[in-house]
């Protein structure tokens, strides 16, 4: 059953925790938080206060907190405990993951590797058993309210089997350029968890709405 993440990279922070609300209205169990640090990606967020803020407004969400920095291993566990529930990394910067995994795992949170779309999924290989989800950036990380790359799909109907073929039960997130037109294609392919910003928040009165349908959609998948 494919479900939605809803990227708070696109709301409005200064209603921050109206909108949060209205995504959990619609039926949202996962958050999606985007850290950027304005090195590994040309673009800077924020960091772990708003990681604390998401888990004071909404104690019970999975919070998946996506870090798109330079040096995660020197700040994995301030993320945990601001109240991450995934970590996920970006393979690019940390050639050495296995390590990394280990001590996420080992602090009590979920694992995740994020890869780039011109990375590809056989370096992966190894690590698969280990890991909660696998992060297929579906855009080249940076931004939000991006068009997809084309060719993604590929990459994951291939991740998808490679996952099969083993027997494991990792999540496949997309993440970047989703919208109405391909969501459910993509969720088809084998995309598990389904990270989207603009998508939900571009329209602020319609959150709920929004969350709710999507989620009704890509459910079946
Ligand atoms: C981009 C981020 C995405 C972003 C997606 O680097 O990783 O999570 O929020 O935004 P949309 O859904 O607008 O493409
Ligand atoms: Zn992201």
């Amino acid at each position: 059953m494919a479900l939605l993440a809803p990227s708070i990279l696109s709301c409005d922070f200064s209603r921050l925790k109206e909108q949060l609300l209205m995504a959990q209205e619609g039926g949202a169990e996962m958050i999606h938080i985007d850290v950027m640090d304005g090195h590994f990606v040309p673009n800077i967020t924020f960091g772990t206060l708003i990681v604390e803020a998401v888990r004071k407004i909404l104690p019970k969400a999975f919070l998946d907190v996506h870090l798109m920095i330079q040096n995660p291993q020197e700040r994995y566990l301030d993320f945990i405990d601001a109240g991450a529930d995934n970590i996920s990394f970006h393979l690019e910067v940390v050639p050495d993951f296995d390590f990394l995994i280990n001590l996420i795992l080992k602090a009590g949170a979920k694992a995740s590797l994020a890869i780039a779309p011109g990375t590809p999924v056989h370096m992966l290989d190894q690590i698969l058993p280990k890991l909660y989800m696998v992060l297929l950036m579906t855009v080249n990380p940076g931004f939000g309210g991006q068009k997809i790359i084309p060719g993604m799909d590929q990459k994951i109907i291939q991740l998808r089997k490679k996952i099969k073929s083993k027997g494991l039960n990792t999540f496949i997130e997309i993440d970047g350029g989703i919208h109405e037109n391909n969501i459910e294609y993509l969720a088809s392919c084998g995309a598990s968890v389904i990270a989207a910003g603009s998508l939900v928040f571009s329209n602020e009165d319609k959150i709920t709405q929004k969350v709710r349908e999507i989620s009704e959609k890509i459910k079946r998948f």
